[in-house]
């Protein structure tokens, strides 16, 4: 068996389309479009990469992004104030505002990312929002989390009644993505399993999985012998490897055993922008009672 390429690419064209018409009407029927500041601190390159990949992606649906950099000697006060002044509209009304992650050892990144007021928080990081998701009633859902659904509901994979297996238990993906799977309704319903560094005997559990989400960052630690014939695979990983992009799947391997399969890159990452600009999109629609 060869799997099918779930074509995170595709999807994101056809979502960004969608996103574009909503924003011209919100520039046509209130006079601005929807604004989304960045923070990006440090000199990290996949960091720099990521933000550049979503300045560029609001560009193209019309949404206003403007990137604040700061140096990676910044302290958790200054970060923390600055993220309270773009929250005050010091810089212009900004309907989203995202902290890019990492930040530097030195930070508390949990205080700064809980300066980001709830209604402006597009990542979907803050306390409330996880509740909001965690009750079965989201709003602004993580955006890797909101892709790999959006990837399977895309290509009408079944989640109602079956066994997930998540690999990897981050606030970013992992434990968002199980709630979204197990909470009610279409791209939901399923039987999730989340799984990490602790589980014991891994391959066992992921060989039951019928959709398998690779998202520990470690490369290629999904191989084909841990992928039952015919399952779904989707990889969340981005792994640097002598240069090159790498999954957690060990893609030429899984690819002859899987059913489908998402490639790195081209998967889910574009995905996650998509879902990025639609939570901004959102964040504005909220701000103006149109939601
Ligand atoms: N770094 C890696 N993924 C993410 C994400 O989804 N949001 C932010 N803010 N930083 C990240």
């Amino acid at each position: 068996m060869t799997a099918a390429l779930l074509d995170g690419r595709a999807i994101a064209t056809r979502i960004e389309a969608s996103i574009r018409t909503e924003v011209e009407t919100l520039r046509t029927v209130v006079g601005r479009v929807p604004r989304l500041v960045v923070v990006l601190v440090g000199d990290n390159a996949a960091s720099a990469s990521y933000v550049k990949s979503k300045a560029a992606a609001a560009a193209r649906v019309g949404v206003d992004a403007e990137v604040v950099p700061m140096p990676a000697s910044a302290s958790t006060a200054e970060l923390v104030a600055l993220v309270t002044s773009i929250a005050a509209d010091e810089r212009g009304p900004a309907d989203g505002i995202l902290v890019q992650l990492p930040l530097p050892g030195h930070v508390d990144a949990q205080a700064v990312l809980d300066a980001v007021p709830p209604d402006r928080d597009v990542d979907g990081f803050h306390p409330e929002n996880a509740g909001l998701l965690s009750q079965g009633r989201p709003r602004f859902v993580p955006c890797t989390a909101a892709g790999v659904q959006r990837m399977l509901l895309d290509a009408d994979v079944e989640t109602a009644g079956r066994r997930v297996v998540i690999v990897g238990r981050s606030d970013i993906v992992g434990k968002p993505l199980a709630l979204l799977l197990t909470n009610k309704g279409p791209g939901g319903d399923a039987t999730v399993t989340i799984c990490h560094s602790r589980s014991s005997d891994l391959p066992a559990i992921t060989r039951e999985a019928d959709i398998l989400v690779a998202a520990a960052g470690r490369p290629r630690l999904i191989t084909a012998a841990m992928v039952k014939p015919g399952a779904t695979v989707i990889d969340v990983g981005i792994n640097r490897v002598d240069g090159r992009l790498v999954g957690d799947v060990d893609f030429d391997g899984v690819r002859g055993v899987a059913g489908r399969i998402s490639p790195v890159p081209g998967g889910v990452g574009p995905l996650t922008v998509a879902m990025l600009l639609a939570n901004t999109v959102l964040a504005a629609e909220l701000r103006l009672g149109r939601r």
